[in-house]
């Protein structure tokens, strides 16, 4: 595991954006992992700013997204269709056939969750999985629990997660709560893997992401047990770990 130390947000984020660009610049057809939340927005205008200056082609690139609310259509604001079509999709040279996240309108969660990690497994799996944290070591939608849920699935958000969202929408009422989430195990089997971290409120779940046991008590702590991964965190996130050489 190798753990970048950023300045701040918008170090990370460069960070970040230069090796999902050396990726799609070594292999232009990658099957890439993505993220939404706060954390990557960033890393997706300077992805954007790099394609509009002639820097990178996405016409071969593949994306599989992490998650999805429950119960929401990809017309809705929130949903994180949208939020991939607004911070990335509408504005590279993506093929739209090439873009894939879980259908959150399709009610048969078993239908939803099998296409989606077959179609995973046909692409010949992820080669560089992008992951942000939830303040309660979730990672996708992977809430703490008492064992790790390998493949694609339908989870009951965390009410942390769901007060951590409220942001985004209007009421709490509003927030969905169900989603369809990779599983820790479609996780682990990408290639590689780089995890964002950003601001204090990730602090104690980036320390214990490092430091604690591997438990799905705090799903990212798995991550150890990678051969692959890359942390980028910014001072702020890394509060409470030492100085680590890297
Ligand atoms: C959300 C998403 C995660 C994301 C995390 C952190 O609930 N499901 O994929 O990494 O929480 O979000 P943010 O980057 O907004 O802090």
């Amino acid at each position: 595991m190798r753990l970048y130390r950023a300045k701040n947000y918008e170090d990370m984020s460069i960070k970040a954006a230069s090796i999902l660009a050396a990726q799609i610049v070594t292999d232009p057809n990658s099957v890439l992992g993505l993220a939404t939340g706060s954390t990557p927005e960033l890393m997706y205008r300077n992805l954007v700013e790099w394609y509009k200056k002639g820097y990178l082609d996405f016409s071969g690139v593949s994306t599989y997204n992490l998650d999805e609310y429950r119960g929401i259509s990809g017309t809705n604001e929130q949903s994180y269709y949208a939020y991939m079509m607004k911070n990335l999709f509408s504005k590279v040279n993506i093929k739209e056939e090439n873009t894939h996240i879980p259908d959150g309108f399709q009610e048969d969660t078993r239908k939803v969750c099998k296409e989606y990690e077959d179609a995973i497994c046909q692409a010949g799996g992820i080669e560089l999985q992008i992951l942000g944290i939830g303040n309660n070591g979730h990672i996708g939608f992977n809430e703490p629990s008492d064992s790790f849920l390998e493949d694609c699935h339908c989870v009951n958000l965390a009410e942390s997660t769901i007060q951590a969202n409220k942001r985004f929408f209007e009421k709490e009422e509003d927030v969905p709560k169900q989603a369809y989430t990779m599983g820790v195990g479609t996780i682990m089997r990408a290639k590689k893997i780089l995890l964002l971290a950003s601001g204090k409120a990730k602090a104690d779940a980036v320390e214990k992401l490092l430091n604690g046991p591997v438990t799905p008590q705090i799903p990212a702590s798995i991550l150890r047990l990678h051969p692959d991964v890359t942390i980028i965190a910014d001072e702020e996130a890394l509060v409470n770990v030492e100085e680590m050489k890297i």
